[in-house]
């Protein structure tokens, strides 16, 4: 192992969260930075997600949440998310050299050694960083795997101005759906959803029932939901589907933010009738069951067709500000992805 000068600074966790991370949830740490000799991909961190899932993940509940998607975070360990960098150094005869733009798995930290089958190459110039740690992927890949847009359609989408939800939108559109109807929870973001995301009509939660404002914004029903909350969301959209109505279920938000406690348990009470008497196709999907879409959606970006796609992020700065950046991503206060620049 060669030591360099340089100093890496990482955020761990330093106790276990009840309810919303707090910045004494976190502590930054420096380490020497230590190089593999030869072996892995040393890199220099550019930007980093941070994702709600993080939340769950360094709650005191973590432990013992049955079927959750992802290892739960020790105390001391070092956080991680999906990054882009750029190579530092790369081993001899490796494909990557210095200055390329790679995304991997490891941020929350400022430098990376990366094993190289980890490392996506991305390119020498990259598009906007949100185009590949924004959840853009997730619902090109939801849409064309999970389900598929017909031309026309109605859709709706739950927690439509959040990092699959913004992208989501758009993306529906570009498959042919005609009017698309999304919810938040945030009077601030309607102007926005509507002008920038292009949303036909916005859903407020809290503000009536949810089944009272799908039924006024589509009183004939809906063909397509996008389903990223669970709960009243998913039950009203299963009441208001029409014949052959294909709905896809990708997150549960209402457990995973619920005020008190981060839980994967997300019962909900639906309409099985209404599912059957109409034929309609309810399905839970993962993205990472066919990762060859990230590929497939960065090729899209560069149709003429598909390059007015708005990649909507909030972006804080600086290693430090993760913990405020995860606290925005998960009460309403981000629009799209949250990412770090460091
Ligand atoms: N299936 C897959 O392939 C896949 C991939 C990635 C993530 N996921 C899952 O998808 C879900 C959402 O991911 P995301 O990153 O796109 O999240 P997101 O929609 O960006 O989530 C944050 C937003 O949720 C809304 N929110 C806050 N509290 C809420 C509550 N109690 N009920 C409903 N909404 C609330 C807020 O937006 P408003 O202010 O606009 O309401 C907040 O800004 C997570 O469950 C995640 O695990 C699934």
């Amino acid at each position: 192992m060669l030591f360099e000068k340089r100093k890496n600074r990482e955020i761990c966790l330093s106790k276990r969260s009840t309810g919303m991370p707090q910045p004494d949830n976190f502590q930054i740490v420096e380490t020497p930075l230590c190089t593999n000799g030869n072996s892995d991909v040393l890199i220099r961190n550019r930007w980093f997600r941070v994702s709600i899932s993080t939340r769950l993940m360094m709650s005191e509940e973590a432990e013992t949440v049955e079927g959750i998607p992802f290892p739960p975070i020790a105390i001391g360990d070092t956080l991680a998310d999906a990054a882009i960098g750029q190579v530092i150094s790369a081993p001899t005869n490796s494909y990557l050299k210095p200055g390329d733009y790679v995304f991997h798995p490891y941020g929350w930290r400022e430098f990376a050694m990366v094993k190289q089958e980890n490392c996506i190459f991305l390119g020498t110039h990259i598009h906007h960083p949100a185009a590949y740690l924004g959840h853009g992927w997730t619902a090109y890949a939801a849409l064309s795997k999970g389900i598929q847009v017909h031309s026309g359609d109605v859709v709706f989408i739950s927690s439509g101005a959040g990092a699959i939800g913004s992208m989501a939108a758009q993306i529906a559109r570009k498959m042919g759906a005609k009017y698309i109807i999304g919810s938040t929870g945030s009077l601030n973001k309607v102007e926005w959803m509507k002008q920038t995301l292009k949303y036909d009509q916005v859903i407020i939660r809290g503000e009536g029932t949810i089944s009272e404002q799908l039924h006024r914004y589509a009183p004939d029903g809906i063909d397509i939901f996008v389903d990223i909350v669970g709960g009243e969301q998913l039950a009203a959209a299963v009441s208001h589907t029409r014949e052959g109505a294909r709905l896809v279920l990708l997150g549960a938000l209402s457990a995973e933010l619920a005020d008190k406690e981060s839980t994967k348990f997300a019962p909900v009470e639906i309409d099985s009738f209404s599912l059957i008497v109409k034929g309609v196709t309810m399905r839970g999907y993962s993205a990472d069951n066919n990762p060859e879409m990230f590929s497939e959606w960065i090729a899209r970006l560069d149709e003429p067709e598909w390059a007015e796609i708005t990649f909507s992020s909030t972006l804080f700065k600086g290693l430090e500000s993760a913990p405020l950046a995860l606290q925005a991503a998960c009460s309403g206060k981000a629009r799209g992805v949250v990412i770090v620049e460091i």
